[in-house]
């Protein structure tokens, strides 16, 4: 392809694969098959990479992440970010009615005056000012303290419904405020993801999209399915009179606005609006709490002006938690695939928030003391931002006499292993991993799981049912297994009993990194495993480090160099990795994984600094050290050049110039490897 072929292509996918983004992240209409845009975004990557100058600034690739933010720069708001003032119940919406009508002298108008208000959702996230020049995004900044806010760019680039680039005629600079939210699916995704290696779960979408907002590593927000709705228009040149008019006109530049947004007459359509989604928001696909009310014209907001902390023009309703109460029939126990128990309590079933509840969780031993709580007991159940209904407390007017109060168990409900409760900790265990029932099936299911050996012929059910059978009690027990032992089972067929074999067979070749990932250490998800198997190359050497060196692995901390430390010193663990072994399982990575070395370095001492995109700084070192060179920490008259990421330290760059030491970026230095 000639040069301008290759910059006519590279404009052309760019186009359509944000028309492709739009379609499907703001219309909710997708135009193209998974399959299909994947291939064109590849296509795009793949010339970009070997054409940066053809690049386009706006270009949709940067919504695949990559760029890591170290740090995220502190940003003063153009005009402040402020928060609304809360209300609570009918009266609350009916003062503020007054208010505005007295404000604005309607209030002993013939007609009664009504004012035209805008009703929004009121989405449950975190909020966002997006500024854009020349219809080009140029800035993302949290609220932070409403004074300033944090810089995340970056991150914000990466959610596909944020437009990088506008359509039609918008103004040359302004800033628009949303929410960024993460939807209850997404959300549910990432706790199962967690619960898979062993972490806690996050309590609610909220936290989530605003912990994944301060993500360091742009890659992994990407993947996250943040969403984004925008409800505020801030300029000297935004087009319309009325706060409506410009939400419809920032629709048609190409940003999200909800299509719930309705102008309401007068406070009495406000109140249906609201008592219509209270209701109705059970049935939206992500979390609301409440509805934002606002003065709909322009000249009417800026005779109401604002308080110190709120403008006088709107005003957000907050939804109550739904409420109920009901009779605590059991408290049970439940043993969590890493061994923590969790205290369920079992309900007389009740309708809250539009379903039937028949359990809730009590958290822990302290809440069930603090709450005193008994089996036969009248409890409030509420369902809030969290998803599952917690128990705020005990109707102790309806509390029956003689009811025993509630002994935490101390053995485990399934082996019956004396419980343990680390220091410091809310969670009791059990720590008996390799053989309480459900730790041990848990662990096979992590160990089969996609990401993991990826032995999809054998499913939960599966597991459940070769345990039962007692051919499985741990995962070295799947590379044992043999036909004709699973031929008598129910629903095993001679096809389905060989597909089993076959593919646990197969899962022999599963690269090391992933291995290291499928055992399940705590903590230890699929990144960290990549980052360990990289540096550490083979199981043994991994079994012999101490906490020093574990903790000097990237991504590595105290907490998983301790459970690391943990796994091998568990006898139980090493006997399973040996027969693992035993099996031909790949426990070392694996030759070809890793690029051949060279003498390309020879003699060479080379200092590392900064932040690097394309590989770790871990991979970099292991470069020049395969190619003949040597790592050095500091800068001297000896070092032949420093390899410089993004925000690379002052004091380095001023040594490397005034001994006028080469400074070479990553592309400079893989080429030179080339
Ligand atoms: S308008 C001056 N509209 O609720 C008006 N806020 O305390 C600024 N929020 O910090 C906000 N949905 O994060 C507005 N439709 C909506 C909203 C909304 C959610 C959040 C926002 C703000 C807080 C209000």
């Amino acid at each position: 392809m000639s040069k301008e072929a290759i910059k006519t292509r590279i404009a052309e996918l760019s186009k359509d694969i944000e028309a492709h983004n739009y379609n499907y992240y703001v219309l909710d209409k997708p135009t193209v098959s998974d399959y299909d845009f994947d291939m064109m975004l590849e296509e795009l990557i793949k010339l970009e990479k070997e054409h940066p100058e053809f690049a386009l600034l706006d270009s949709p690739t940067q919504r695949v992440g990559g760029q890591i933010t170290k740090e995220f720069k502190s940003v003063k708001h153009k005009y402040p970010m402020l928060s609304l003032s809360n209300s609570y119940s009918t009266e609350d919406m009916e003062d503020f009615d007054r208010r505005v009508r007295e404000g604005l002298g309607l209030s002993n108008d013939l007609f009664g005056g009504a004012v035209d208000y805008v009703c929004e959702l009121k989405f449950d996230g975190l909020s966002i000012g997006l500024t854009y020049i020349n219809g080009q995004l140029q800035q993302a900044v949290t609220r932070g303290d409403g004074v300033q806010g944090d810089d995340v760019t970056t991150n914000a680039k990466t959610i596909r419904s944020i437009p990088l680039k506008l359509k039609g005629h918008y103004p040359n600079e302004f800033e628009i405020r949303g929410e960024i939210f993460l939807p209850r699916r997404a959300f549910d995704q990432i706790n199962k993801e967690r619960e898979e290696i062993g972490e806690t779960p996050l309590a609610n979408p909220r936290n989530a999209a605003s912990g994944t907002m301060k993500m360091q590593d742009s890659k992994v927000v990407a993947k996250r399915k943040l969403d984004c709705f925008l409800y505020f228009l801030l300029g000297e040149q935004v087009p319309h009179q009325k706060h409506s008019e410009n939400l419809e006109a920032a629709k048609s530049w190409g940003f999200k606005v909800s299509e719930h947004t309705k102008v309401c007459h007068g406070i009495n359509e406000v109140l249906k609006y609201i008592e219509h989604w209270d209701k109705a928001r059970h049935q939206l696909p992500y979390d609301i709490d409440g509805i934002v009310i606002k003065v709909n014209d322009y000249k009417q907001q800026q005779h109401l002006g604002f308080t110190a902390k709120s403008p006088r023009w709107a005003i957000a309703y907050k939804f109550k938690a739904e409420q109920v109460s009901t009779q605590l029939e059991k408290i049970t126990y439940q043993v969590g695939r890493t061994g923590a128990i969790t205290p369920v309590a079992n309900l007389k079933p009740v309708l809250l928030a539009g379903t039937t509840v028949k359990r809730a969780s009590l958290h822990n031993a302290d809440i069930i003391e603090k709450l005193d709580v008994r089996e036969g007991d009248f409890v409030f159940v509420e369902k809030g931002g969290e998803i599952i209904p917690k128990i705020i407390g005990v109707d102790l007017t309806k509390r029956p006499e003689h009811l025993a109060k509630t002994k935490y168990i101390t053995h485990c409900p399934e082996c019956n292993t004396e419980l343990i409760r680390h220091e410091g900790e809310a969670l009791h265990y059990c720590p008996n991993e390799n053989g309480c029932p459900p730790q041990v099936k848990g662990k096979m299911e992590h160990f089969v799981s996609r990401k993991a050996m990826n032995i999809d012929s054998l499913g939960g059910e599966t597991i459940e049912q070769l345990y039962e059978a007692g051919l499985l009690r741990n995962i070295a027990d799947i590379y044992d297994l043999k036909k004709e032992q699973l031929l008598p089972l129910e629903r095993m067929a001679e096809k389905s009993a060989q597909n089993l074999i076959a593919g646990i067979e197969k899962s022999k070749e599963v690269p090391f990194e992933r291995v290291l990932f499928a055992i399940g250490i705590r903590h230890v998800g699929e990144t960290t495993a990549k980052k360990i198997a990289r540096k550490v190359k083979n199981i043994d050497t991994l079994s012999s480090l101490n906490k020093e060196q574990l903790a000097e692995i990237d991504e590595v901390g105290e907490t998983i160099a301790d459970s690391i430390l943990d796994f091998f010193s568990n006898n139980d663990n090493k006997i399973i990795i040996e027969r693992l072994k035993q099996s031909g399982l790949q426990f070392e990575i694996n030759v070809e994984d890793v690029q051949p070395g060279s003498d390309k370095l020879k003699d060479l001492t080379i200092v590392i600094s900064g932040v690097f995109s394309k590989h770790s700084r871990d991979e970099y070192k292991d470069m020049i050290e395969r190619n003949g060179g040597k790592n050095s920490g500091s800068i001297s008259k000896k070092t032949s050049f420093v390899l410089a990421g993004d925000n690379m330290g002052p004091e380095k760059l001023k040594k490397a110039e005034s001994l006028g030491v080469k400074i070479l970026n990553e592309d400079d230095f893989l080429e030179m490897l080339k």
